[in-house]
């Protein structure tokens, strides 16, 4: 096959940060993606729903003239979420889902949830309207080895949360173990998962073989081989259950280089090139559309774009790093060259 016609992609999971980062990384996702699920984790959170009207004005002002993108905005919930705002926002049509960041598990989630009592209001309120939660799956405790903290936060706050919550949809995000992939198969349709484009193509051996390699760095960390190859099993199953979201995290360089560095993988450019690679690699070239573009409006049930992208096998030309006014971000590399462009 040396050509490949999907319905245009949705991203069910991205960082676009604000201003200067915003401006420079916007047109990358615009290129390829018709909407996109957009995290809240900015200083200061975006909380209420004027907030994210706000956010979404300002996403909306940095779209590229003459192009099409729907920013799908959510609610970062903290232990003062108001539930009747998240009501009105999701009736208002603004918000398509409320993210679950635990306190302290990843970037920019210093006000997210410790005491996960205190959001059963907002959870029951989200089980009656309707409304996704999407969830870092991460526990935070210190005695919790970091290749642990996905297996754990399912036993002891997902599948609780989920048992006392009936009728709440949930997305478990950016899935990074077979555990995982393992209790998303077991459950009914109102639990999804996202895969990113990195946590397809790297285990912890690119992390930390043969030097520490930073641009690798993201949470949930990459685990073991065997995990990757469950991750590369679901979502190049087909399976509902299973979409894209890229988790693509933008960070300068100067923030990547650093004793502590920030975690996240920058794949928006990328994204189509690296899954035409690997679902080629799984001989599941005929399941990507699934992924990209087809499970996820299903499970948030939004309309499948009408429009279409045109993959071709043809080396894309694409930049190592992108220039923004607060200096350069590296894009992700998958360690293999690219064969396929988005014609
Ligand atoms: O690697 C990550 N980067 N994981 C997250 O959960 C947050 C993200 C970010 O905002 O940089
Ligand atoms: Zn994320």
């Amino acid at each position: 096959m040396t050509s490949l016609t999907l319905a245009r992609p949705d991203d069910w999971h991205l960082h676009l940060r604000d201003g200067a980062m915003l401006r420079a990384v916007l047109p990358w996702t615009v290129r390829d993606f018709a909407r996109a699920i957009i995290m809240p984790n900015l200083v200061p959170p975006v909380v209420t729903g004027a907030q994210a009207a706000a956010y979404r004005d300002r996403i909306l002002a940095a779209v590229p003239d003459g192009a099409q993108f729907e920013p799908l905005m959510t609610l970062y919930l903290t232990e003062d979420t108001d539930p009747d705002d998240v009501a009105a926002a999701h009736a208002s049509g603004l918000v398509k889902a409320v993210k679950l960041y635990p306190a302290g598990a990843t970037t920019n989630s210093a006000s997210g949830v410790t005491n996960f009592d205190k959001v059963r209001p907002t959870l029951e309120r989200m089980a009656d309207i309707g409304l996704p939660l999407c969830v870092h799956g991460e526990v935070t405790d210190a005695d919790i080895d970091i290749f642990d903290r996905e297996a754990v936060f399912i036993d002891r706050v997902l599948d609780p949360i989920r048992r006392n919550t009936p009728g709440l949809r949930v997305v478990m995000e950016h899935i990074t173990t077979s555990d995982a992939v393992a209790y998303a198969r077991a459950q009914d349709d109102s639990l999804g998962a996202t895969i990113t484009t990195h946590h397809l193509v790297i285990n912890r051996n690119h992390i930390l073989a043969g030097g520490i390699k930073p641009h690798y760095y993201c949470l949930p960390v990459a685990k073991r081989e065997v995990h990757r190859l469950a991750l590369r099993d679901a979502a190049t199953s087909g399976a509902p259950r299973f979409f894209l979201g890229t988790d693509s995290a933008p960070h300068t360089d100067a923030n990547k280089l650093l004793p502590c560095g920030c975690a996240g993988c920058f794949t928006a450019p990328n994204t189509l090139p690296i899954l035409a690679h690997v679902f080629e690699a799984e001989g599941a070239l005929d399941r990507l559309e699934a992924f990209t573009s087809r499970n996820g409006p299903v499970f948030y049930g939004l309309p499948v774009n009408t429009d279409t992208v045109t993959l071709t096998k043809s080396p894309p030309n694409l930049p190592t790093h992108i220039d923004t006014e607060d200096g350069p971000v590296t894009v992700f590399d998958p360690g293999f060259a690219l064969e396929w462009r988005v014609s």
